[in-house]
């Protein structure tokens, strides 16, 4: 299998594509109220825009791609994005991160158009916090959605858990307990500290706080491609996993990954301002001629993978976008 190394001897395989900006929600440490700038439809890729970036990556060594947003359900047929990229060769893993408001409608189709997995945002399993946390959501249409995800044939389904000390925090146990008879995929987030809503809580006060239900045993079985570390209550069907860009030193040296923005930019680091046009390629050349050239800046984006992100250093502001501009 051909391998996409960066300078850190890391494997870049696995793409973030973030299909649109806009957000159905406004949760309070992701989207400002007034939501984001709109930016206009010509300013999106085109899906075939995306589908001719996912073949240039896919020939490099590319072969996970995850979709997101803001919540990629809003924009418009979605499923035919997802039909076009499942066909392409090469790729072996696509997926959708969602915050799980489309999800009972669209899940079926989804599956159909040939979508491998889905991560649900789920901060909270009280209505009332959920309403606090998203400002604008009801709990009950997600958790339909995650229901209607596990229907369609999804598995793992995984939920996504950002923890803000004081807000969500005390539901760490409900949580953890859902793994049992359930069966749910539960993963906790550590805040990352853009806006300031809430002090983060660390991954090993979780761990041990989980630990009153029993010893949490490393798995290591479950599907995924990101960063999170994975356990298991003793007798429970599902999993627990942990994502620390905090607290865990290893965090970026496991880093596999690079985000396409909507408009087109290449963004070789989460939390680094540099990136790489890929929009006016793509729209200059004729397709043989972009081809190349889209795989010539691919792979100048993986030469620029910085070594590690500077949170630990104070260093913690996006500057030239927003999270949702990014899709997580
Ligand atoms: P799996 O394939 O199921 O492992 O998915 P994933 O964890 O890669 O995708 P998901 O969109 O569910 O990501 C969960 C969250 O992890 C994101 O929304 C981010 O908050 C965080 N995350 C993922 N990748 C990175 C990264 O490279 N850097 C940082 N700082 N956070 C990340
Ligand atoms: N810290 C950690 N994760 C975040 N996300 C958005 N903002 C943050 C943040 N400040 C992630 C969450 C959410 C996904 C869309 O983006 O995982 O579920
Ligand atoms: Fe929307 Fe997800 Fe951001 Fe919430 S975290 S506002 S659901 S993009």
């Amino acid at each position: 299998m051909t391998k996409n190394l960066d300078p850190f001897g890391r494997n870049i395989n696995y793409l973030r594509i973030s299909v649109t900006d806009r957000c159905n929600l406004r949760c309070i440490y992701c989207m400002p109220l007034e939501g984001v700038p709109q930016m206009s439809h010509s300013e999106l890729l085109s899906y075939e825009e995306i589908q001719t970036v996912v073949r240039a990556a896919a020939e490099l060594g590319i072969n996970r791609i995850r979709l997101t947003g803001g919540e990629p359900l809003v924009r418009a047929e979605l499923p035919e994005l997802v039909r076009m990229l499942s066909r392409i060769e090469g790729i072996e893993e696509l997926s959708l991160t969602t915050n799980g408001v489309f999800l009972k409608k669209y899940a079926l189709e989804l599956k159909q158009a040939g979508l491998s997995r889905v991560n649900v945002s789920l901060d909270t399993l009280k209505a009332d916090t959920f309403r606090y946390i998203t400002r604008l959501g009801e709990l009950q249409g997600v958790l339909e959605g995650i229901e209607a995800a596990k229907k369609a044939g999804f598995e793992p389904v995984k939920t996504n858990t950002v923890v803000m000390r004081g807000i969500n925090d005390d539901e760490i146990l409900d949580f953890a307990k859902m793994t049992y008879e359930d069966g749910w995929h539960v993963r906790f987030i550590e805040l990352m500290p853009f806006k300031g809503v809430a002090e983060f809580v660390p991954s090993i006060e979780l761990r041990q706080h989980i630990s009153l239900l029993g010893k949490l045993e490393p798995c290591a079985s479950i599907t995924g491609n990101g960063p999170a570390m994975y356990y298991r209550l003793p007798g429970a069907r599902g999993t627990i996993g942990f994502i620390s860009p905090l607290t865990e030193t290893s965090f970026c040296s496991r880093c596999n990954r690079m985000r396409l923005t909507s408009d087109g930019k290449l963004r070789p680091c989460l939390l680094r301002e540099d990136e790489i046009d890929l929009k006016l390629p793509l729209r200059s050349d004729e397709i043989g001629a972009s081809m190349k050239e889209l795989k010539r800046l691919i792979l100048k984006a993986v030469a620029s993978k910085p070594e590690h992100h500077h949170l630990n250093e104070g260093v913690a502001r996006l500057v030239n976008r927003k999270m949702p501009q990014i899709g997580g």
